[in-house]
Order: C-alpha cells, then structure tokens, then sequence
C-alpha cells in the first residue's frame, strides 16, 4: 500500500512536462526530434532586465522580501494595471507569488471549501483541475468545440451556475486553443456573473501580450463583477521569463490578505533578485514584447497555412498565445505497421515516435478531440515540423 497522501495519489502528472521528457529521451537515443509540446517563448529574456539582476546581486537584494513582494514591485504591477488596462488597484491589493502558477494556487486553495463547483470551460490549461483537486473543490466543465473558437455563450455559462458554484477559471488568450474572447464577448459572460453575486471569476491573462488582434481586454473592466474578479498575471510569457518564476494575482482586499497569509506558509516572496527583474521588466517599455509578439504572428500565419493543407485536420486561427489546437478525431480508428490510434493522447505518442514531432495530446486539456501544437520555435523547424506531421499522419490508413 503506498505511504502517499490521497490527495497526491489523485493528482496527475503534467501532461506536458511528460511529453517534453518523451521527446527529450527519444533525443537522447540520437533521433532528431522537433520539440513542439512546450508552453515557452523561444527567445531569451531581454538584457535590461537581466542587468538588473546583476545589479540586485550586487547591491545585496539578497535576503527575505516581503511576501506579497517588494513595494515599489507591486507599485510598478499598480502603474502597469492603469496605463495597459485602465484598471484601478492598490498596491496592497497585489501579491506577486513564485510564477501565475503559484497564483492561481494561491487563489483556488483561498476561495474554494471542499466539494464547491468550480467551472472550467473545456479546453483548459492543465493545472486548473488539478488545483481544484488539490482545494478538494468539483470541477464543471462546459464543453467548446473548433467550430465555435473554443469559446463558450452566457447561455452555456447560465446553465453550469449552481447555487454551489464558486469560481469560475479560465484563461483568454487561451493555452492550449489560442482564442482571444472580444470585449463584448466578455460583457455577455460579466452580465451573467452579474445575477450571481456568489460567484468568483479567475481571470487568467498570463497571454495578454501575445495577442494578434485589437488590444487585451480584461474581463475585470466591468465594474459591477470587478471586486469579484481575481486577474493573474505575471512576466514569463511576455518578456520571455519563464525559469525565473514570477506572476501575481490582483484581486479585492480580503482575498489580497488570504493569499498573503497562504504563501507566507509555503514559499513566502518570490526571489529578491527576479523581483528586481521584474520592476526592471515593467518599467522597461514594451519594445521587446512587441517584438516577440510580430514574431509569434507570423509563424502562426506559417503554421495556420500549413495545417490548413494536412487532410483530416480539423483547425482554427487562433487569435493569441502560441498554440494551435487541431481536432483530429478522423484519424481514430486508423492503423498503420500494426498500431491502431483510439484517441489523441495515442496519436501524439505515434508523431512523435513516427514523425519524431513532440506534440501534446488534448486529454489533460479536458478535449481528448485535439493535439496541442505549439509554434515557440523558429520558422525553418515548424515548417518541418508540420511535413513530418502531415507525411505521419498520412500514412494512417
Ligand atoms: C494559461 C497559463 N496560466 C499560467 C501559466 C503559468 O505561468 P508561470 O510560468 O508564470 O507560472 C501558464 C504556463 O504555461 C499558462 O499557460
């Protein structure tokens, strides 16, 4: 009988972390694989920002902060809310964890008692229904499908609510579908969170920066849901930051002190030096960022092309983040050298193993229709990338 808890007995390994060391085992044995399954910007994180963890080294920023982070830090979280996204906050109201990862934790584990719904629209990233497990909350999904961008109606919404549910969690831009919900489309959603006061909105905008049309809407600019709205945020996908782990969340007062005294029990601050980085980052401009951002926009057109041309694939042009999420259903059932696909977990492992293309399979996304592709790599490498998918998956009979 194992000695682990239940509750980690329950949890699932990341999906895309596991596909990540497929690949890099299949690499190792010599096999040129092109890694396509991970969530990381391909580029390096910018010089200034990098200097000033030089400096921060040097001038001793080296002991405990703070544990929501240093002042001028959330300051700096304060100025960008206003200027980007007109939205006003304290700096109180800040707390900066070790990666949106840490505070999407954070948030979950404060809001939700065991056995409340928390609804998750399908596909969604990874971590939100294991989080919930972890809050020993119940995860409701509403399912979406290509043909509607994978994003849901206030009416689906209306009819997930329960007088049990607690939060809702989603992510616009997308990870894994892409898709950018419009002003609009999120007024429709904040009038339904309007006639339930007992419901809470986590509003993940870790993609903000990597979005292909208009400017980022947030869902926390209606005024009459904002002190209900929990925004995360943070550095790794704009400003290529990943390793150096950190995000925060920006919510109303109550929950700002809930996640301090949570964190203050399990990591406390986040890194002195990266936190220095991160004023760095912030009061640095955005040139960099758009730069990534051109760059993501034109492989996309790249891969969006390509895939479009690959029989059987079923995909939609996403709007932001860096991911395509084809539905590849008609390929179930097919066979090749004796090895029949049932579902896309199975399909993701016969491209890498076949076309040596490390993809991710839609099942930890809660849509096991679709693989997760991601363009974080250069021009000459996803074009290749997409011929050996389309030569694999032609071979399925
Ligand atoms: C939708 C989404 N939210 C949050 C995160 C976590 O970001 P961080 O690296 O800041 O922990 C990711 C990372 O892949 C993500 O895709």
């Amino acid at each position: 009988m194992s000695a682990l808890s239940t509750r980690i007995n329950n949890l699932s390994e990341s999906a895309t972390i596991k596909m990540a060391k497929l690949g890099r085992e299949l690499a190792a044995k010599g096999v040129d694989v092109i890694s396509l399954s991970f969530g990381e910007p391909d580029f390096h994180t910018p010089e200034h920002i990098k200097e000033a963890a030089k400096q921060a080294m040097d001038k001793n920023f080296t002991y405990y902060t703070p544990v929501s982070g240093y002042p001028d830090l959330r300051k700096a979280v304060v100025a960008k809310l206003k200027n980007e996204n007109n939205l006003d906050y304290d700096f109180s109201q800040i707390v900066v964890s070790t990666g949106a990862k840490q505070a999407i934790a954070n948030a979950v584990l404060c809001l939700v008692n065991p056995g409340e719904e928390v609804i998750i629209p399908t596909p969604y990233w990874v971590s939100y229904s294991e989080v919930v497990k972890l809050a020993e909350g119940k995860s409701v999904f509403i399912n979406t499908t290509v043909e509607q961008n994978f994003k849901i109606s206030p009416e689906q919404l209306e009819a997930a609510i329960t007088p049990n549910t607690k939060l809702f969690m989603f992510s616009s831009p997308c990870n894994p579908t892409g898709s950018v919900y419009s002003k609009d489309e999120l007024e429709g959603l904040a009038k339904v969170f309007e006639k339930h006061p007992h419901v809470y909105i986590l509003s993940d905008e870790i993609y903000e920066h990597i979005n292909f049309i208009d400017k980022h809407e947030s869902i926390a600019q209606f005024d009459y849901i904002k002190d209900r709205v929990v925004i995360i945020n943070g550095w790794s996908k704009a400003f290529a930051m990943t390793g150096w782990r950190i995000g925060y969340t920006a919510s109303n007062s109550e929950i700002a002190a809930a996640c301090d005294k949570m964190q203050g029990q399990i990591t406390s601050g986040t890194c002195s030096i990266t936190q220095r980085a991160g004023v760095a980052a912030y009061e640095g401009g955005l040139e960099s960022v758009l730069e990534m951002r051109a760059a993501f926009k034109k492989r996309r057109d790249i891969v969006y092309k390509l895939l479009s041309d690959v029989e059987g694939v079923k995909v939609n042009l996403p709007d932001g983040a860096f991911y395509f999420f084809p539905n590849v259903t008609s390929f179930f059932g097919k066979s090749y050298n004796g090895r029949t696909i049932k579902d896309a977990d199975e399909l993701s492992i016969y491209l890498l193993e076949e076309g040596h293309v490390a993809t991710v399979g839609g099942d930890s996304f809660g849509d096991p229709s679709s693989i997760r592709i991601s363009y974080a790599a250069a021009e000459d490498k996803l074009i290749e990338a997409v011929r050996r998918i389309k030569e694999a998956l032609g071979k399925l009979k």
